[in-house]
Order: structure tokens, then sequence, then C-alpha cells
């Protein structure tokens, strides 16, 4: 006889083939623009509406790592170990303090791995595998979204979040070179698709650090809007001292104060984000 009483919250076992999550690399090769602010808290505000999500630190600084409250000392395996062929996703992840939201943290090993694996044939596909593997136990709940959190380069890093992700999230900085590097960004996505990837897309470009007070602000908006159109959300994120104090809690900014602009800026991009999702994925089921 099983102590499980009808209505019990027990994971279901899925058969078939493993569901495969849905993959977005949140990228650009400018440093300090808000990938990982984006990460973090568009990761828990899709945990909030109930999705089960795995956010990867693909940078060597693991700032996604240490915002999520896992320490630098903690971390004995990372996605370096996994890519290096070491160990499984599910292996490295960690749960964080929101539920339903893990990261596989990130070492500074990553730094070196270009030169380790540079010269094999998959190098380009190594989280890729990893991450069909990642929902292949049937007795795990599945995750739904991996958001991937690139660093600063497009190097071979990012190029494996590309190979392995559905879309892209381009996060913009309001700022007077919002646009520069934009282009470059492009161009790999499209060599990325051409070569590895044919289904990859943009999903979206997010302009973050607005700031209402200044007006270059507002006709970075316009530009990019003008440059871009209907690829760039209408949420922006605006600039806000809360957003900015969170990771030093380790805490997402939406568990630090809920309330604040930012936090409701990002509970707005995660509505827009599976709006476009919805877009995205009916017509291949349909
Ligand atoms: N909306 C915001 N308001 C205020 N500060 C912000 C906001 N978004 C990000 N920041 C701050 O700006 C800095 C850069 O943000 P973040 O680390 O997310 O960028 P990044 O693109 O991941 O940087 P890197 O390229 O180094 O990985 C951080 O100190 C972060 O706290
Ligand atoms: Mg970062």
């Amino acid at each position: 006889m099983s102590d499980q009483r009808p209505g019990d919250a027990m994971p279901i076992p899925h058969a078939g083939p493993p569901p495969r999550p849905r993959v977005l690399a949140i990228a650009n090769q400018k440093g300090g623009v808000g990938k990982t602010t984006t990460a973090i808290n568009l990761g828990t505000a899709l945990a909030a509406t109930g999705e089960e999500v795995l956010v990867i630190d693909l940078d060597p600084q693991g700032n996604a790592s240490t915002g999520l409250g896992i320490d630098h000392k903690s971390r004995e395996v990372s996605t370096y170990d996994v890519l290096a062929g070491g160990a499984t996703l599910r292996e490295i992840v960690r749960p964080t303090a929101v539920p339903r939201l893990a990261i596989a943290p990130s070492t500074l090993d990553l730094a070196g791995l270009e030169l380790e694996i540079g010269q094999e044939r998959d190098r380009s596909f190594r989280l890729r595998e990893a991450i069909t593997a990642l929902n292949a136990d049937p007795t795990e709940p599945p995750y739904t979204y991996v958001l991937v959190d690139c660093p600063p380069s497009l190097n071979l890093l990012t190029i494996n979040a590309m190979a392995a992700a559905d879309a892209i999230l381009v996060p913009l900085q309001c700022e007077f070179f919002a646009l520069e590097g934009l282009s470059q960004l492009l161009k790999t996505v499209e060599q990325v698709r051409s070569a590895l990837n044919p289904a990859l897309t943009i999903h979206g470009i997010v302009l973050t650090m607005y700031d209402a007070r200044n007006n270059l602000s507002g006709q970075v908006v316009e530009d990019v809007r003008a440059f871009m159109g209907e690829k760039v959300y209408d949420t922006v994120i605006p600039r806000n001292v809360r957003v900015s104090e969170a990771p030093s809690y380790g805490k997402p900014v939406l568990v630090y104060d809920l309330k604040c602009a930012g936090s409701e800026a990002y509970l707005r991009l995660a509505t827009e984000v599976i709006q476009r999702e919805k877009a995205l994925v009916r017509p291949l089921a349909g």
C-alpha cells in the first residue's frame, strides 16, 4: 500500500523522448549592458509564473551564480566540467532561494576552455548536447526554460550558447553607443544560423538602464526602435538602484524588492517573452 494520497504533489513520469526546454541565450559582446541582470530576473519572473527554469552561467566571471546566492568557494563543479566533458548539467545544478529556479554555476576555469577544446570537432555543440540530456530522467520534473548568461565576447562560449539556443535575447543599454556592435552581433547570429543552428532566431531586444531624466535615453530608445522595429520589446528596463543593490545580497531584485520599478519591469518583460514564445512555437506545433 502506498502512503500517497490523492492530491499529493508527485512528479508525473513523462513518457517518450525527453521534453526539450525552450533555450534562450542572453547575449551581447558589449560588457555591462545588463545580460546577467536580465538572466537572473527574467529567470525569476518566469519561475514565478510556474515555469521550471534553469539559468546556465556561461561567463567565467560567474556573476549570475553570485547574484543567485552561490558563493565562489562552494563551486566544486561548474559549467566548465560540463563543457569539458566531465559532468552532466544535472550533476552541477544548484537550487536557489527562488522556487522552480536553479542555476548551473560557473568558475574561472571556463576562461581556459577555448584553449582546451578549441581543436575538437564537436567544440561548438558541447552545450547543446548537455541540454539535450537535461530532461532525460523521467522521474525528475523537466525544465521548461533554460536561460544562458553569455560572457561579453563572441568567443567559443557564446558560440556554444547560440548553437544550443532556440532564440537570442539581446540586452542593449540606453547609452550613446548602444547600437555600436549590434551589427557584429547580428552577423555572428547569421553565421551560427547557416553553419551550426538553422532554427536560431532573435527573440527580442530589451533596452536596459533607461534614465527618464536623461534626454539621451529617450533618443536611444527611438533610434533602436527605428533600426530594429518589432524586434524591440515594449518593456524598457529603467535604471533603478534596487536592481544594482540586489546582487550583493545574492538575491534577484524581484526577491529583494518586489515593488520597485526594476522588478515591475522584469515582470512585464517575462509576460512579453511568454507572449512571443506562443507566437514563435505555435506555428510549428499547428
Ligand atoms: N536596470 C538597472 N538599474 C541599475 N543598475 C543596473 C541595471 N541593470 C544592470 N545594472 C547594473 O549594471 C552593471 C552591469 O549589469 P550586468 O552585470 O547585468 O551586465 P552584463 O552585461 O552581464 O555585464 P558583463 O558584460 O560584465 O557580463 C551591474 O553592476 C548591474 O548591477
Ligand atoms: Mg554578465
